[in-house]
């Protein structure tokens, strides 16, 4: 096996570890920015293989990250269902809020989709076979969020209201979104991509019956099918913010890695999860985000308490605001031990 990222996805560990960073390709590079100007909107971008293969290749080319990740959106999935999604500068995603009524009237559009995939195969064609491409879509909970609240939110309060108020219409829509899901993830994995991931996002707060109804139910549903289709590849579940929530998720749920959000002791971590069980993450972004001491203390501290097979990535996404020099001065210090931090 030549992709150090699926060595440590079959439960070896590498050292020094494979890294990638969530939200990559974005907008603190220069040349994303260039690309990014000439799509119509953003879902025109996703939608645009061309384009899409081009800014997910990006971080591989200027960073020699050991994985590429998709460039698309977990957004994208509602589209098939039939709701009209929007991205809004300076605000973010907004939907048309789904009401009760909406749920059974849902599409299966899987077709719109289609540009995607034609980007996993475009992407595969042009990385080199030591690099890994990771395919993705959203944890049902998390997309069903932005569905229902129609946009990013804060308390997640309506979305938790509407799970407690409407028992089987919210069931009925978390498994329509788990099939839509896995179908996604398995034309993904058909179109070359070598490793999935479930980005659930919005997983905390949750009491745990709640967690063990809209997060691992749904996503038991996702994985089920996407290994009934014949796919073995390995698969990466991200229950970000979910406490001990995510030690079930961890042990009851088939997947071969449990990514970690900021706010994850790794070393408990690690003596949580089963046995062989990879784990990825879980650099502060905002010491990213602020470079210097900051950033090499808490990039060391990662290196020091991960142990086993481990993933070197953030909590959470890169932001805009993040420097080249200090990516660059992360991934040189995991290799080789210091960076040149700025
Ligand atoms: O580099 C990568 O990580 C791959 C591509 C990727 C994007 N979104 C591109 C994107 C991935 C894996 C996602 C997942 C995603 N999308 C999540 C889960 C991960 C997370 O960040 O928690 C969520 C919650 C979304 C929904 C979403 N998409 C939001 C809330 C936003 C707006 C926030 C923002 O930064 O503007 C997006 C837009 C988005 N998705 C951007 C990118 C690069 C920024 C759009 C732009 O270029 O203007």
């Amino acid at each position: 096996m030549t992709q150090s990222l699926l060595k440590v996805l079959s439960g070896e560990p590498v050292n020094p570890p494979p890294v990638w960073f969530m939200r990559q390709a974005g907008r603190h590079l220069p040349e994303y920015m260039k690309i990014r100007a000439t799509a119509r909107d953003f879902i025109d971008f996703c939608f645009s293989p061309n384009k899409a293969a081009e800014v997910t290749l990006q971080p591989i080319r200027r960073y020699d990250m050991d994985a590429a990740i998709l460039f698309a959106d977990i957004l994208l999935v509602p589209i098939a269902l039939g709701r009209d999604v929007r991205f809004v500068k300076g605000t973010g995603p907004v939907l048309d809020p789904l009401k009760v009524e909406d749920i059974a009237k849902l599409g299966n559009d899987m077709d719109v989709l289609k540009p995607v995939y034609e980007t996993v195969s475009r992407v595969r064609a042009e990385l080199d076979d030591h690099k890994t491409l990771i395919g993705f879509c959203g944890g049902p909970w998390t997309v069903a969020t932005y569905m229902i609240e129609g946009r990013g939110s804060p308390t997640k309060e309506i979305p938790k209201r509407f799970a407690y108020d409407h028992i089987q219409e919210m069931d009925e829509l978390l498994s329509r979104l788990a099939d839509a899901s896995a179908d996604y993830l398995i034309e993904q994995a058909k179109a070359g991509a070598d490793a999935l991931k479930i980005f659930e996002s919005w997983a905390e707060g949750l009491p745990p019956q709640q967690f063990d109804r809209l997060v691992i139910a749904p996503t038991r549903q996702i994985i089920d099918r996407v290994r009934a289709a014949g796919i073995t590849k390995p698969i990466i579940g991200f229950p970000r913010g979910a406490g001990l929530n995510a030690l079930r998720y961890a042990r009851e749920l088939d997947i071969q890695c449990c990514a970690a959000g900021t706010d994850v002791p790794l070393k408990a971590f690690r003596q949580s999860v089963p046995d062989g069980m990879a784990i990825q993450g879980n650099l502060d972004p905002l010491a990213l985000r602020m470079g210097g001491d900051v950033l090499r203390h808490a990039v060391q501290n990662v290196l020091d308490t991960a142990s086993g097979p481990h993933i070197f990535n953030l909590g959470h996404g890169v932001t805009p605001d993040v420097k080249i020099e200090n990516v660059h001065a992360v991934i040189s210090h995991i290799r080789t031990g210091s960076g040149n931090y700025v």
